[in-house]
């Protein structure tokens, strides 16, 4: 039997993902740029071994069923199938940030995983091919295998490094809106998006120029020219969700309230900008110098429940691996 455990952290995206180009390999509709965050991570264990019968899943300690554990089924068999392996895996998943929070957890879950389960079955590390195995369980994850500043372009690909920490080190604060779930899963999401907004074609048409300028941004390490474009790829992509019927939305009173109060920082002479994923959290990007008054603000709003403060995350990494 062979163990491995790794760690993997979340990412928020400056630039969106928003849409499947082909559902069957997970392949994205638009390029996407994220930043990797420190402060919210997944550490997953993963064994094989022939005395299993079934594969045995737990998530944050509780057995995983149904779709969630189907979409951890499936990456193993990936994983058995590049390695000539038959046995089954034992996996153990906990977040060190409340999956109850409805913040995004698979990101981080599924790189998590696919680092852990390729090295338990004895496969070399790769961090490209462990990105696009990632990717095929959920894109966003094909991102956290890279610490940094992080693209994933459009179409078959593994998610590439733009730039490290150091070179631009921004700090991220969410501000929690709602306890609970989110009401509608990405996935599920996208396809309705794409089957019935007339704003979904559009915001295909126009997130891959977007990507291009957030990453000439980062590369610049400008955040005034970033800020924006960073707002405008996640109104974009919202704007797409609202036009399906039945519309999308994810916000909530305080969503707005937080966008506003950003806004009024920005005013008032603080460069913070503002991105909402599919969820009603406010994910606010600053420099390192004005975060807590930026926190300070977020947390005097009505409806924040909670601030998490972020900073750049590093690589997805492997903490033991044992052959017994
Ligand atoms: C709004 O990566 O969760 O957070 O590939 O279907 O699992 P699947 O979707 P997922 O979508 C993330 C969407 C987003 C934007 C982003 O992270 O780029």
């Amino acid at each position: 039997m062979k163990r491995a455990l790794a760690i993997a952290h979340s990412n928020i995206a400056l630039a969106k993902y928003w849409g499947k180009e082909d559902i069957a390999n997970n392949t994205p509709a638009v390029p996407s740029l994220s930043m990797t965050l420190d402060a919210m991570q997944t550490t997953t264990e993963v064994s094989f071994s022939e005395t299993l019968e079934t594969d045995d899943v737990e998530l944050d300690g509780e057995p995983a069923e149904g779709r969630r554990y189907d979409r951890v089924v499936k990456l193993l068999d990936r994983v058995r199938a590049e390695a000539r392996l038959s046995s089954k895996a034992k996996v153990r998943s906990r977040n060190n940030f409340p999956t109850a929070a409805g913040l995004a957890s698979s990101a981080s879950g599924f790189a998590a995983l696919a680092l852990a389960a390729r090295a338990a079955a004895g496969l070399s590390r790769d961090d490209e091919r462990t990105s696009v195995l990632a990717r095929l369980s959920s894109a966003s994850a094909a991102r956290s295998i890279f610490g940094g500043y992080v693209a994933l372009d459009r179409g078959e690909s593994a998610a590439r490094r733009v730039a490290d920490a150091t070179h631009f080190p921004l700090e991220l604060i969410v501000a929690v809106t709602q306890a609970g779930k989110k009401h509608t899963g990405s996935t599920e999401g996208m396809s309705h998006t794409r089957d019935t907004s007339p704003y979904y074609a559009s915001w295909v048409e126009h997130a891959p120029k977007l990507a291009r300028n957030i990453e000439q941004a980062v590369l610049a390490a400008d955040l005034e020219r970033l800020g924006p474009l960073v707002e405008q790829s996640a109104l974009l992509m919202h704007a797409s969700m609202w036009g399906a019927a039945p519309a999308l939305i994810y916000f909530n009173p305080a969503t707005l309230r937080v966008m506003e109060a950003v806004a009024q920082l920005r005013r008032a002479g603080t460069l913070a900008f503002y991105t909402m994923d599919a969820g009603p959290h406010v994910k606010v990007i600053a420099k390192p110098e004005d975060t807590a008054e930026v926190r300070r603000t977020l947390e005097e709003q009505e409806g924040v429940l909670r601030t998490i403060h972020c900073r750049l995350g590093q690589d997805a990494s492997l903490r033991l691996e044992t052959a017994e």
